[in-house]
């Protein structure tokens, strides 16, 4: 464990976090982590510079947070990184938003693959730009021997769309025989949906002070722990991701028992 802290590039943990990170990884480690990244704007906002600054350092957090995610044994990281709800933005944000993707693996895709992370997405592929969805797929197929962290972008997401359409197949199956209603449980239901094979997240955090869901994974986080933190998306650190997860452990789910 301690030789594969050591190797970390960009930024060595100090011995403070170190050692959180042991305590963390003797205790149950959240196997599903999801996070809504939000307060890039505001963080733009604060410095004067355009939205679009506040996104681009958000980014290096999604690299930052992957990396530590990985170390401390999380199975899948899903991040909120674009709702279906994010088209109203102006064209300027969407357009550079599209290329984020394509920024982040173009620059990190190496790493990723060397550190044995997984990449994934959950969201509509078909509004997705080319060379948005080219990235992806790209990344998706480079790292789908990979058996470390499950990386999976939200991309172009929206949980109730996602419900409804579920619904509509499970009705259609149902029609045609495919299945019989009888056979329809929670479990059954689930792989309907796009997290299809994935586990339910155990812990949900959103950043920036915000304390609402946002139309992001309804059925998943049923039984999810939340945490939530004012720190803006771009200066969340290392640290905070302990602190939720040191929360976490610290906390006792019953999942509707006593
Ligand atoms: C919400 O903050 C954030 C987003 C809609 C985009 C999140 C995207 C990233 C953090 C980068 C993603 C990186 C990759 C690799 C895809 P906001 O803009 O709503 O902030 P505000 O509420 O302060 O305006």
């Amino acid at each position: 464990m301690l030789n594969k802290i050591k190797k970390w590039k960009n930024q060595a943990p100090s011995s403070d976090l170190r050692e959180r990170i042991i305590k963390i990884r003797e205790q149950k480690v959240p196997s599903h982590v999801a996070i809504i990244m939000d307060g890039n704007g505001r963080w733009a906002k604060k410095r004067a510079l355009p939205r679009i600054a506040g996104h681009h350092e958000g980014m290096k957090v999604v690299r930052r947070t992957t990396k530590l995610a990985n170390e401390l044994g999380i199975k899948t990281l899903t991040l909120y990184a674009f709702s279906t709800e994010n088209w109203k933005r102006p064209k300027l944000e969407v357009d550079y938003l599209m290329k984020l993707p394509e920024e982040f693996l173009g620059t990190f895709l190496p790493e990723l693959v060397e550190e044995n992370v997984r990449v994934q997405m959950i969201g509509y592929k078909d509004k997705l730009p080319g060379h948005t969805l080219r990235a992806i797929e790209k990344a998706m197929e480079e790292t789908k021997d990979n058996d470390g962290l499950i990386l999976n972008f939200a991309l172009n997401y929206g949980s109730r769309a996602e419900i409804l359409e579920a619904v509509k197949r499970v009705l259609n199956d149902c029609q045609s025989g495919i299945m019989e209603e009888s056979e329809l449980n929670e479990e059954v239901f689930s792989a309907y949906l796009m997290t299809e094979g994935l586990e339910d997240p155990d812990l949900l955090i959103r950043t920036s002070g915000e304390i609402r869901l946002s139309n992001f994974m309804l059925w998943q986080l049923a039984y999810t722990e939340f945490w939530f933190t004012d720190v803006l998306w771009p200066d969340f650190t290392e640290g905070e991701l302990l602190e939720a997860i040191e929360v976490f452990q610290n906390r006792q789910r019953r999942f509707g028992g006593v």
